[in-house]
C-alpha cells in the first residue's frame, strides 16, 4: 500500500509538472463544475478501455458539487448492450482538482479547465490488479466542439504518452452523433 501510495504521489507531481508546460490547461474552478455535460472525446494507452464494452467507456451527463466537497457524477454506458444509467462519487484529495474513485480499480483523477470554464480535461491514472493504465477525457458543455480544440486536446494526450490512435473522438462514432439525434443525451454506442 506504501508503494502505491508512493507511486500515486510520483505520477501526480508529474501530471502537474507536465500540466503547467500546456498553456491552455489551468486549474479549474471547482464551483463551476456543477450541471450538464457532454463527452466528447476518451483516449487511453489501453484501447480496450474505451473501445465497445470497455470499463471507460462511459458517458458523463452531469456532475454536481456535494456539501461534503466529493463529486457526484451522473454517466450512462451500454452494459451487456443495454443503456444504463449508474452514479459515482469522486472523493477529494489533499490536492486541488484531484479526486479518486474506486471504479474497474482505484482511480485517481485530476480535473483541469482547457481554455475556459466549458470545457474541462480530465486526466486519470488507473490502478487495478491487471495492470493500470491512464485516460484523458474531454468534456464540454455543447455536444461538440471545434476542431482547432480536438487538435490540441490530441496533442495534450500524445504527451502523455497516448498515441492518436488511441484517441475516440465520440462525435464522429456511432450511428447517431449528438448533433444529428439531439434528442437523447443518450446515445449508447
Ligand atoms: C460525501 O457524501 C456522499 C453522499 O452522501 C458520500 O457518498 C461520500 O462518501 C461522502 N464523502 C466523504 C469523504 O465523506
Ligand atoms: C459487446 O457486448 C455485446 C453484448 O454482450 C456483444 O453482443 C457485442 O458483440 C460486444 N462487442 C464487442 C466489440 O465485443
Amino acid at each position: 500500500m506504501k508503494l502505491l501510495l508512493l507511486c500515486l504521489g510520483l505520477i501526480l507531481v508529474c501530471a502537474q509538472q507536465e500540466e503547467n508546460s500546456d498553456v491552455a490547461i489551468r486549474n479549474f474552478d471547482i464551483s463551476k463544475i456543477s450541471g450538464e455535460w457532454y463527452t466528447i472525446i476518451l483516449a487511453s494507452d489501453v484501447k480496450e478501455k474505451i473501445e465497445e464494452n470497455g470499463s471507460m467507456r462511459v458517458f458523463a451527463d452531469f456532475i454536481r458539487v456535494l456539501d461534503n466537497s466529493s463529486l457526484y457524477f451522473q454517466f450512462h454506458a451500454k452494459v451487456n448492450g443495454e443503456c444504463t444509467e449508474f452514479s459515482l462519487v469522486f472523493e477529494e484529495t489533499e490536492e486541488d482538482g484531484v479526486y479518486t474513485v474506486n471504479y474497474d480499480g482505484y482511480n485517481v483523477f485530476r480535473l483541469s479547465e482547457f481554455g475556459n470554464p466549458d470545457y474541462i480535461i480530465i486526466y486519470l491514472v488507473n490502478f487495478n490488479k491487471d495492470r493500470p493504465f491512464r485516460m484523458l477525457k474531454l468534456y464540454a458543455r455543447e455536444p461538440d466542439v471545434s476542431p482547432e480544440l480536438k487538435e490540441e486536446f490530441v496533442e495534450i494526450a500524445q504527451k502523455r504518452g497516448i498515441v492518436k490512435e488511441n484517441v475516440i473522438d465520440l462525435t464522429k462514432t456511432g450511428k447517431f452523433s449528438y448533433l444529428w439525434f439531439s434528442l437523447p443525451k443518450f446515445p449508447c454506442y
